[in-house]
């Protein structure tokens, strides 16, 4: 899966509300310029991308898509430097709910969001899915790439920050499990409506969310960059889609070596096809 210039200009021009024409007139430039390069029929001049990437308000970095090797987005990175696997290798226990709501009988493309050391998209691809998954720790691909040969297993991992990254392709099933705190509030109604679209008919969406409770201390590590969700949001986002399993549960937690909780929702929905008209 490869991250496209193009959407991404699309993505900002209009994040910042400005028409091909106006974005055009900025640079200097033709409209059909602009065009050319949201239709992918041409790329922007190199000497033009530091203008273009303020014009969007972005760095040069996030436009192509490209995250360099030493950066550091979250405290994971380090975590999964650890030779020990800091999830362990088990696989979750929502990865056996989407076998038994979701089986391989033909091969079902399935990806993973933020998939760090892989333990759950080894899992899929052992039990026969076509995975994809992506995590955006250098570390946690490594690792997630050991595993996956040490189990023989075929799976596309690669490095993206969800942030940024859009699907142009779609899947039978998006799984995620703990990884959305990280979409802001303000990005949210964007990347769900993303994975929803890149969701074939009948797929699923097996998804879980940290929310906020005001009853639950901060977790001791809890990362600045991410925001829980409100208790039911995911939930909302599932509206048009058949709610197959919705559940709040609060656990006991000790990731960090200190023991605390977490208030997590989970949703098992299926896009079902539109009958409307008929
Ligand atoms: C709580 S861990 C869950 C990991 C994995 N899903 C699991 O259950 O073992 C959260 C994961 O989100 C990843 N993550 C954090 N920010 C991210 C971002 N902006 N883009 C993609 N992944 C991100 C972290 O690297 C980490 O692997």
């Amino acid at each position: 899966m490869e991250i496209r210039l193009c959407d991404n200009i699309v993505r900002f021009r209009k994040s910042k509300g400005y028409t091909q024409e106006e974005l055009a007139k900025k640079l200097n430039i033709s409209s059909q310029a602009v065009s050319k390069w949201e239709n992918a029929q041409s790329l922007p001049d190199i000497a033009l991308l530091p203008a273009l990437a303020g014009i969007l308000e972005t760095d040069i970095d996030t436009l192509m898509g490209y995250i360099p090797k030493k950066k550091m987005v979250t405290p994971y990175e380090d975590r999964y430097n650890a030779k020990e696997y800091y999830w362990g290798t088990m696989p979750n226990e929502m990865c056996m709910e989407v076998l038994r709501r979701y089986y391989p009988t033909r091969p079902l493309r399935l990806l993973e969001v933020g998939c760090g050391e892989g333990k759950d998209a080894v899992f899929f691809a052992r039990n026969g899915y076509q995975v994809t998954a992506f995590d955006v720790t250098e570390s946690g691909i490594e690792k997630a790439r050991r595993l996956a040969d040490i189990h023989q297993a075929d799976i596309d991992f690669f490095r993206a920050d969800l942030r940024d990254f859009r699907l142009d392709e779609d899947f039978d099933i998006i799984y995620s499990s703990g990884v959305f705190h990280h979409i802001l509030p303000e990005l949210r109604d964007e990347i769900m409506e993303n994975y929803r679209s890149h969701t074939a008919s009948g797929g699923m969406h097996a998804v879980n969310v940290f929310v906020e409770k005001p009853f639950i201390p901060e977790p001791p590590d809890s990362d600045l960059c991410s925001r829980n969700w409100a208790s039911g949001e995911l939930f909302t986002c599932y509206k048009d889609w058949m709610i197959e399993e919705c559940r709040e549960v609060i656990f006991d937690c000790n990731s960090s070596g200190i023991p605390h909780k977490h208030c997590m929702d989970t949703v098992f929905a299926r896009k079902m096809p539109d009958r409307k008209g008929e």
